[in-house]
Formats: C-alpha cells, structure tokens, sequence
C-alpha cells in the first residue's frame, strides 16, 4: 500500500498546480501494452487531466512504446519529430514509457538526439509517474526512472479503461521463456503472478460495472502461478532457508474467498479459468497468449467445463517446422503441436484456433518455410498475425550466422498471406445461414447506421439494429460473408 500512498501524494501535488490541463496516452504495442495505458491514463485524471486526442491541445503527451519489433522503433521516432514541434510551441511535457525504455542503447539514442524529451520510464517503474511528472513539472528537469531489476505488481493503481463493455485483466507479468528471436523477457522481466483473489475482485468490480467481456492477459499465461509455486515448492525443500531466501518468498495465498464466502483453492491457469467462470454479469472469457508446451489437460478440460470461455483459443505457431521450432526454442515440435490440436478438438466442440508465426527466422529453408504452410492448411486458423523475423538486439537469434536475405523474407511473408486469405474466406462461409452468438459493441466505424460485434470466434458481425442491443449478447443469423467481417441479421430467426 505504501507505493500508492506515496503515488496519491505526488497526485495530490500535481492536482494543486494543474490547471485543466488535458493529456494524450500513445499506446504502441500490445493489449498488456495497452492495459499499462489505461493505467497511465488512470493517474492523469486522478491528477486532474482530461483526454485529448489533439496533440496539439495536450499539455502532457505520454508514449507507451513497444520493441518487440523494429518498426515499432520506428514508429516512435517519426512521431518524436512530429511533437517537437508542440514541445517548442507550448511547452508540452513529452513523456516516453513502456518496454524499449528497458533498451540501453534506445534510451542513450534519446538522450543524444532527442534531449527535448521530458520524462522516460520503464514498465518496472510505472507506478512512480506522478513523482516523475510532479518534478518535470516543478524542477523543469529532465528524468530517467529506470530500473533494471523486475518491478513488483503493484495493486491498487488508478485505471481509465477505452471501453464499456470489454475490459482487459493483467494476471501476470514477465516472461521466461526466451524464445530466441524475442526480447520480451529482457524488457519484462521474469515471470510473476497476480494473486487469484486480486484478479477474482478485478472482474467481480467489471462485472458490476456492466463488463460482459474479459480477456486475461500474460505473456504466457498458462504459467500463471508457475513461478510462484516452484520458488514454494523449493523453499519448503530447503533445510537452509537463508534471509535473502525468506524476502524472496512469494507473497501469494492461493485461496480465493468468493463473495457468498465460499473459499477455493486457485493455484493454476485452470483453476482462475473456473473461478472467473462463476462471476455472474461476465458473459464471456478469454485469454491470450497461451504456450503450446503448457497447454495441459486441466486447461483444456476448463475450457470445456466453463460455458463462458469462448471457443477461439489463440495457439501462437511461430514456426511449423520442427527444426525451426528448436532454434527458436519453442520446446514442441510440428507433430506435438498438430497432436495438440487434435486434442483440444476432440475434447472441446466447435473450437477454432488463432495464431501468431514468424516468417524468415534465421536459417529458414524452403522445406521449413513449407512445414509452416503445412501446418496453417492443417489447422485452418480463424485469424493470423504473420510477422517478418526482426532482429532484437540482445537476442540469441541476433547473433546466428544465417540471417534470411529482405527479398525472401517479403516474398514467403506475401505467400503466407495468400494462404491465410484463401483459408480465412474459406472458413467464413462455415457461417453462412447459422445462428451466432455476437456481443453488440456499438455502432459500426465505417457506416453509423450498422451496428457491430464479435462472435465468440471473434468475427466481426455487422448488422441493422437498435441501439439498445449494445452490449448485450444476441443471436444473429449470419446472411453474408466478406474478408474481414460477416453480415448478420437480428429478426426472423
Ligand atoms: N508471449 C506471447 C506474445 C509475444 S509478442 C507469445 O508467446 O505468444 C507477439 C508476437 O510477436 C509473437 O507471438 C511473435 O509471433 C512476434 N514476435 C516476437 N518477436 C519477434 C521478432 N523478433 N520478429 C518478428 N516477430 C516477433
Ligand atoms: Fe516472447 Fe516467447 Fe515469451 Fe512469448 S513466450 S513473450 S514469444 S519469449
Ligand atoms: Fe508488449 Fe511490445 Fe512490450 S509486445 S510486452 S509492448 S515489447
């Protein structure tokens, strides 16, 4: 509680000398990423802030960068070029938070090129803003809150969520995988869990609030608790629990005391999935990324069990070449993961799968290139997120010898995307004449006399209706189907 104290006092002391004063948040990387802004977003309008989307009327503008691949780098430079400009003209705070600011040689760049900038800050230090801002602000001085070791979980922290109906919950932070293309565990850290009861109180305050939808976030979220119970595990074995041992020990009570007081024991993925099934008002459930190599059986069977998960689980590929899949150290092989497929299809009806792969991975060959498309023209994905291999410095795949040459990378990139395109129109006319569940989000972005939502497959569903069926989950008879969304209609079924 001490680190809120602290944050609420800087808040307090902001809110003294701001003056309606207005902020813009630029979030630049994934839904954790995301969820991070809500929070920043969060302690500026504790602070007295109000959202603009006008740089140019922003007295704070805070950038949440990503690095998990080089053009989001840059992405941030072009727009730092773009705001330098605001800074001169009105003194603007520019503020640079987020995963790259854990890059040395990134910060160094900054200091060296851009010393415009106000305020830089890591994902560890996050919850310090207010100090970091408060003294921008007072001392006029520059500030690099950084921290190399992993930050704690903070709980308690201010949120301003972008949406009234679907809402993202942070189980877990940090990574320990180290595939070796990526730098997420450099720049996260180790993996640590939030306590179940904290997450079970952060969808049941959701579900109050009139949230129906709920995806719970992780870099490897089927390792939810992993960590916590090994370093347990581990302690209890040890005769010789030294003091730097005894501080180590996760703070983490595995018991989640539901409202009605009944207690139960939560102390994996599966059994959060059960818990947060029973919360009443939350109609759906999903969680994003899983790793194949813990997909175990108890996951699968709460999947199965829990009629709010929704049937699309995100099963990210990478590569579907086995030799590939080594040197990239994903621990599964091509069959293990088709064998995993199979399995979840034949325990769980109806289930579709979404995927991320990554094209032209260091030493790729044709035939690996061709194990991948084998795989996509197998499983049939409903979605796929198709990356270029990007090199991250500090990663072990930066430094192999085989680096795939640019024109070959964008010619198996445009290939894999012709694939995915004939297979996702494919898989589209499934749709055609059946009755599917949507959750009705709101007007559609392109034509404001359409209303739209997702299938529990996560299909964009455009169709004519009343504005009272926003957020309320209805059936839709699904007439036609286009590449990116299906059309339904609302009455006659
Ligand atoms: N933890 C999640 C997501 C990590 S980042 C997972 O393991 O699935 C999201 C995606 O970015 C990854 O799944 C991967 O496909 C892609 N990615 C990560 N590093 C990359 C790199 N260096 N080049 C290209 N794509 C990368
Ligand atoms: Fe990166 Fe692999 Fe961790 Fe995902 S599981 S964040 S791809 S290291
Ligand atoms: Fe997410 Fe990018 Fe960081 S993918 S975890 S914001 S490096």
């Amino acid at each position: 509680m001490k680190i809120i104290e602290m944050q609420n006092d800087y808040i307090n002391k902001i809110k003294e000398i701001n003056k309606e004063g207005k902020y813009a948040v630029l979030t630049m990387g994934c839904q954790l990423n995301e969820n991070d802004s809500e929070k920043i977003a969060g302690m500026l309008e504790k602070s007295g802030y109000s959202k603009t989307d006008d740089l140019k009327k922003a007295n704070v503008i805070v950038f949440n960068t990503c690095c998990v691949r080089e053009n989001a780098e840059d992405r941030l430079f072009g727009k730092l070029g773009e705001v330098k400009k605001y800074k001169e003209e009105n003194g603007t705070i520019i503020a640079i938070g987020g995963c790259m600011m854990q890059e040395k040689h990134i910060v160094n760049k900054l200091k060296q090129s851009y010393p415009f900038v106000d305020i830089v800050f890591g994902p560890h230090t996050m919850q310090d803003f207010p100090k970091d801002l408060y003294e921008a602000l007072i001392e006029k001085k520059k500030i690099e809150d950084i921290l190399d070791i992993d930050g704690n979980i903070i709980e308690g922290m201010p949120i301003v969520r972008g949406d009234s109906i679907k809402a993202s919950v942070a189980i877990m932070n940090g990574c320990n995988n180290f595939c070796t293309y990526c730098i997420v565990p450099y720049v996260r850290g180790r993996e640590r869990s939030r306590n179940p009861q904290d997450i079970y109180n952060e969808v049941l305050d959701l579900a109050k609030k009139g949230y129906k939808e709920i995806t719970l976030l992780g870099q490897n979220v089927n390792s939810y608790l992993v960590s916590e119970r090994n370093k347990l595990e581990s302690l209890k074995a040890s005769n010789n629990i030294t003091n730097i041992e005894i501080e180590d020990k996760p703070n983490i009570n595995f018991n989640v005391i539901k409202e009605n007081g009944e207690k139960i024991v939560v102390d994996s993925f599966a059994k959060l999935l059960r818990s947060i099934n029973t919360i009443d008002g939350i109609e759906r459930i999903r969680f994003i990324s899983p790793h194949p190599k813990d997909f175990t059986d108890d996951v699968i069977d709460a999947i199965k069990d829990s009629d709010k998960v929704c049937n699309l689980i995100h099963l990210p590929l990478q590569s579907g070449s086995t030799s590939i899949l080594k040197s990239m150290n994903r621990k599964y092989t091509k069959e293990q993961y088709l064998s995993l497929v199979d399995k979840i299809k034949a325990k769980i009806p109806n289930v579709q799968f979404s995927t991320d792969i990554i094209v032209g991975f260091p030493g790729e060959t044709e035939e690996d290139f061709e194990d991948t498309l084998d795989v996509v023209n197998k499983v049939r994905y409903e979605q796929i997120f198709m990356f270029i291999y990007s090199r991250r410095v500090g990663t072990v795949a930066d430094k192999m010898e085989n680096q795939i040459e640019e024109k070959i990378k964008h010619e198996r990139f445009n290939r894999l995307k012709k694939l995915a395109e004939e297979i996702i129109e494919e898989g589209n006319k499934k749709y055609i004449r059946k009755v599917e569940k949507v959750l009705v989000e709101g007007k559609s972005k392109t034509n404001d006399k359409l209303l739209t939502g997702r299938t529990e497959t996560n299909k964009v569903v455009n169709f004519e209706g009343n504005d009272e069926l926003i957020g309320k989950v209805i059936p839709l008879k699904i007439v036609s189907e286009h590449m990116w969304y299906l059309k339904g209609k609302y009455d006659n079924i």
